[in-house]
Order: C-alpha cells, then sequence, then structure tokens
C-alpha cells in the first residue's frame, strides 16, 4: 500500500531484531526500552508492543501524557518516567501506575498524598550529565527520606544517565560510572535495580549494564552518535519516509524554482512536486544541504527550498508520473536513503531527524 500523501512505515520486525540483539548482547542484565517522543517518531503503542513480545520487561517516558497513552492501549508493562514530574501531577501518576523517577522528599510527599500505596519507585543520580538528579552525595539521604515514607513507596530501582557513551574513548563515562559506585557503596538499597546504560554504554561500555539497561535510539537501528555505526553493530533501522509523487511538469532552462528561486536551471528539466515538507519534518534547508529522493530505484537532488507542505525535486529526462512512490528514507531498489545521511548533511543526530518528522504524516507499522 502507498501512502495518500507520505507516511512513516515501522518496521517492527526490525524493532524484534533490535531488542534480541541487544538482549543477547547485555544478559542478564534486562532490556527496558526507551518509547518516549511517539517512540522516537515511530509510534510508540507499536513499537512498545513489538519490543515488549521481543523480551523487554519494561518501558521508559518522558511525560505523563505519553505513560497514560500507553495505559490506555492496554500496556500494563512497567513505565518508568525518566525524569521527576510535578508534584500537580501526582495523582495521575499513581492512577496509571507509572513508576516515578525521584530526587526529593517533596515529590515523594505528593504521591504519599495522592494515595500511594507499596507504590515503586526509582532514584535518580546525577554522576556528571548535570542535568537531573540528586548528587552521588546526597543519594543516602534520600534513600532514608524514602524509607521513611515506606510502606507507601517502595525503591525499586536507582539509577543515573551517561552523558558521553556514544564517544567510546572518553574517559567520562568509566569517572561517571565510579562515582556512582561511590554513591552507592554502604547503602541498603533492598535489592533494587541499579541502571546506568543507554543505548551507547550497552553496547559499547559493559561496566554499565549493571541489572537494567535503558534502551532508547539502538531499538531503532540508528546511531548513538558518530563512534558508533548501527550496521556494524548488527542493528536493523526500522523507520522508512515514504511519500507520492502529486505533480510533474517540464521547467526551462535558466527558470527558477520555489520561494526565494534560489535554485535556477541550467537545462530544461522534469520537476517533480513532493506533497511533503517542513511542516512534516523534512528541514526546509535540505534540499540546499544537498537532500535527495528515491523515485524508481535511483536518486533524484530536491532542489529550491522545501516548502511547508511540498518539495521539488529535479528528475532530469527519468520518467516520472503522478502517484510513484517516493522514498526521503529508506530503501528503493538497490539504494538507500538512511537516516544518517541526512543527520550528517543536517549537522545534527539521527535522534532529532526522526523525533522531527511530525505528528501530521501518519504512522503505519508493518511485521510484529
Ligand atoms: C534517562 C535516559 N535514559 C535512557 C535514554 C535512552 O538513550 P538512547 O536513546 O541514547 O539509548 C534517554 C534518552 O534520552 C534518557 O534520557
Amino acid at each position: 500500500m502507498s501512502p495518500d500523501r507520505a507516511e512513516v512505515v515501522v518496521d517492527l520486525d526490525a524493532i524484534a531484531h533490535n531488542v534480541a540483539l541487544a538482549l543477547e548482547q547485555v544478559a542478564p542484565a534486562r532490556v527496558w526500552v526507551v518509547v518516549k517522543a511517539g517512540a522516537y517518531g515511530h509510534g510508540d503503542v507499536a513499537v512498545a508492543r513489538a519490543a515488549l513480545a521481543a523480551g523487554a520487561s519494561g518501558l521508559c517516558v518522558a511525560t505523563v501524557d505519553e505513560g497514560e497513552r500507553l495505559r490506555s492501549a492496554g500496556i500494563d508493562a512497567p513505565v518508568l518516567l525518566l525524569s521527576q514530574q510535578s508534584a500537580r501531577l501526582a495523582g495521575r501518576i499513581v492512577a496509571a501506575r507509572l513508576t516515578p523517577t525521584l530526587y526529593d522528599a517533596d515529590a515523594m510527599d505528593a504521591l504519599v498524598d495522592a494515595g500511594a500505596s507499596d507504590f515503586p519507585v526509582h532514584l535518580k543520580v546525577d554522576t556528571g550529565m548535570q542535568r537531573v538528579g540528586v548528587r552521588p552525595e546526597g543519594l543516602a539521604d534520600l534513600v532514608s527520606a524514602l524509607a521513611e515514607r515506606s510502606p507507601a513507596l517502595r525503591l525499586e530501582g536507582v539509577y543515573t544517565h551517561l552523558a558521553v557513551a556514544d564517544r567510546t574513548g572518553h574517559p567520562g563515562t568509566n569517572e561517571q560510572l565510579e562515582r556512582f559506585a561511590e554513591g552507592l557503596e554502604g547503602l541498603d538499597l533492598d535489592g533494587a535495580l541499579i541502571h546506568a546504560a543507554n543505548s551507547a554504554g550497552a553496547l559499547a561500555h559493559p561496566g554499565s549494564r549493571r541489572d537494567l539497561v535503558r534502551l532508547g535510539i539502538a531499538m531503532y537501528g540508528l546511531s548513538p552518535g558518530d563512534d558508533l555505526d548501527p550496521s556494524d553493530l548488527g542493528l536493523r533501522p526500522a523507520l522508512a519516509l515514504r511519500a507520492r509523487v502529486g505533480h510533474v511538469k517540464r521547467v526551462e532552462a535558466g527558470s527558477s524554482v520555489s520561494y526565494g528561486w534560489r535554485h535556477t536551471f541550467d537545462r530544461a528539466t522534469t520537476v517533480a512536486t513532493i506533497p511533503i515538507g517542513y511542516a512534516d519534518g523534512v528541514p526546509r534547508r535540505l534540499s540546499s544541504l544537498g537532500g535527495q529522493v528515491l523515485i524508481g530505484g535511483r536518486r533524484h537532488p530536491m532542489v529550491g527550498v522545501v516548502t511547508m507542505d511540498q518539495l521539488m525535486v529535479d528528475v532530469g529526462n527519468s520518467t516520472v508520473a503522478v502517484d510513484d512512490e517516493v522514498v526521503l528514507i529508506g530503501s528503493q531498489g538497490a539504494d538507500r536513503i538512511g537516516v544518517g545521511e541526512w543527520s550528517a548533511m543536517l549537522g545534527t543526530i539521527d535522534y532529532e531527524v526522526v523525533c522531527g518528522i511530525s505528528a501530521r504524516v501518519p504512522r503505519r507499522s508493518i511485521g510484529g
């Protein structure tokens, strides 16, 4: 089936493959998968179900809305909120049985006041990311504060987040892991799950695996950073971005295209207009950075600035017709445009490209 306009197609078999690969590598550690931001643009419910079926034992999200969406879809697995939330959200966290991340006693009280009972929580330690969490030296007091709120609250996990794990030779990861270990030393944690690893940690720093890994970008078959090539690691990309040709016309040599007339044709050629634009997540400047699409198994350059809802492609003398399939990200014929191609051109990371594909683009899953 081709899209009416544009669509994201997510290969759930690739998600399952990537989860299975990670499980194999990190065992006996468990895998909790990160499905925040609509599963990095892939579609949260379908990805969460596929990952759980492939052996993941928990899910991680950024917001209460995201957790509630999973619960409304009937997903019963643990759902960890990766940051402490406003006290105003405590009632919703308890009602949806989301697992809060905590780093102060006031947030504990809000949950108790909201009726939490034997409620599992995770404590987050800031060992160097300097974003959120309690400092390692404050962990002992936080653990005591939690014990004072037993049996309403129950310690299920203690974790930290790595800032430079994607830079494989960087000493910062070991420094963070040492600080984490020092913070944990001598504490009675009653069998709590200890965790530190994101994808890069899980794949490249065995010492970070501990009891579970929080697998995000690698589950999607994408790169955590320049030092880690997903295909070298055996990961398979799950996302394709496709559209269909909306309009085709001949243009004259010397004529120009799109807003600002920034691209002038040096020869007569054929231009295909594709109904996808920057409001869908194709960055406006991608055309001037060398952005291409696949039509009929061949690469064709975007020309002129990408507009809000449409972009133009110079297809030369190729035979291209309305409704032909256009691949912006993914495979067609023998060729493939990877997310990494976009992120390299745009000077960004794979995460930003896939999270940038807007909600206007419908998600469809295959496999699974
Ligand atoms: C606390 C935390 N853990 C794990 C992850 C997953 O990271 P990655 O996608 O690099 O695996 C994130 C993502 O931002 C995060 O914020």
